[in-house]
């Protein structure tokens, strides 16, 4: 067969991407396709930076090309990596989305202390680092830690004007935007409230802010599974929620309600996946030895379990701690096992929020009906 536009693009038709059920012509992925003799070039837009996927997907169109067209076709690749965002169908969007912001993850567990913020402030570096624009939404309204695991809890957001009305500027440091109820209170000061001020204050920080354009807003939820995940439900249209745990078997046994929770009919936001943290202890002096200290793999088989995928495991180092506890996220040093650990599931963060959003409507905000708690539905 001839080298020419349209048969290349007839071959591309052979692909395949995964979950869609469309070839990769028809899906929008092919770009452009230039022909010129011998060469061919072919722009390819991906919505995942995972480099195996990037791989695969050159390695899929240079063997079709070859194998449908021409064997001895010159083929070069362009892949440009764009957002995992799907137009979104502003019908099913009840909740009142925020212009800009393409994907909302949610960061949840169900027991306190099991890393949450750590994988928030790590997650959101590290989508950055791949070239993703992020914010954190602090939503921990009585222990907000992100400001002292960014550095910043001394500073105040201002206010910018938007369009004739006054809005919050995020604070901004390592690429990263965030807001907190703790930039609003004084360290020593418990902010003792009941759940419609505490919802309030939260719509205020999401609504009321010139967050601007992000790939990705994560959002750092308390533990738990109360009054202020569902007002963060009913006010947003999460895209995914990512629950963290260790692998001990109380931490296990609210990480499993936290995720159902999430996947309760009435509410009904998807599950990206489970995070194993603090899945084994590795001393600094012995980088090779693991001590499975909470047990080994429990985050694994719970998601096993509960048939929600697995988003890989992060070790308990001392400079993990260290380095949230001096403002400088662990993810930002490169080159180290942590780096690398934080790489995988982030990749697996952004392939699960891309299949979420090729496989499923956008998700609905909910109406809570009665008491918090007691029952939501649909609006
Ligand atoms: N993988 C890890 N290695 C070492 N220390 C860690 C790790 N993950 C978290 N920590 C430390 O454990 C403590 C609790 O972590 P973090 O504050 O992130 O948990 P959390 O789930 O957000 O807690 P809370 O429920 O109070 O919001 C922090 O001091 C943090 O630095
Ligand atoms: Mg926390």
């Amino acid at each position: 067969m001839n080298i020419s536009k349209q048969n290349i693009l007839s071959a591309l038709e052979n692909i395949t991407v995964s979950g869609e059920g469309k070839n990769m012509v028809e899906s929008g992925a092919v770009h452009n396709v230039v022909t010129f003799a011998d060469e061919v070039i072919v722009d390819v837009k991906l919505s995942t930076p995972a480099l195996h996927i990037k791989k695969r997907t050159e390695a899929d169109i240079i063997k079709t090309i070859h194998e449908n067209v021409d064997p001895n076709a010159k083929v070069q690749v362009n892949i440009k990596v764009e957002a995992p965002t799907k137009p979104q169908n502003p019908n099913l969007i009840k909740g009142k989305p925020i212009p800009g912001i393409q994907n909302i993850v949610a960061v949840a567990s169900g027991k306190g202390g099991v890393g949450k913020s750590t994988v928030t402030a790590n997650l959101a570096i590290t989508l950055s680092k791949m070239g993703f624009k992020v914010g954190i939404l602090d939503a921990d309204i009585y222990g907000p830690s992100i400001p002292i695991m960014f550095d910043v809890a001394m500073e105040k957001p201002l206010s910018v004007n938007v369009g004739g009305k006054s809005k919050m500027r995020p604070i901004e440091n390592y690429g990263i935007k965030i807001l907190s109820i703790g930039f609003f209170t004084q360290p020593n000061q418990a902010v003792i409230w009941r759940g419609p001020m505490a919802a309030k204050a939260l719509n205020q920080l999401i609504f009321d802010a010139a967050w601007g354009e992000l790939d990705f807003m994560l959002i750092d939820l308390p533990p738990g599974t109360g009054d202020i995940h569902l007002s963060i439900m009913q006010s947003l249209p999460i895209t995914g929620a990512v629950v963290v745990s260790t692998p001990q078997n109380v931490a296990l046994a609210d990480a499993r309600k936290g995720v159902a929770m999430f996947q309760q009919e009435n509410i009904d936001v998807p599950v990206l996946g489970i995070i194993e943290n603090m899945a084994y202890f590795t001393p600094a002096e012995l980088p090779e030895n693991k001590y499975y200290i909470f047990g080994k793999e429990g985050a694994k088989n719970l998601s096993e379990d509960l048939n929600v995928p697995y988003l890989g495991e992060i070790p308990l180092v001392q400079s993990i701690r260290e380095a949230g506890d001096v403002g400088r996220p662990a993810a930002l040093q490169t080159a180290t096992k942590t780096e690398e650990a934080f790489e995988a599931i982030t990749k697996n963060v952004v392939q699960q929020t891309v299949l979420r959003n090729e496989n499923l409507p956008p998700t609905e905000a909910i109406k809570i009906t009665t008491m918090a708690g007691c029952s939501a539905v649909k609006k």
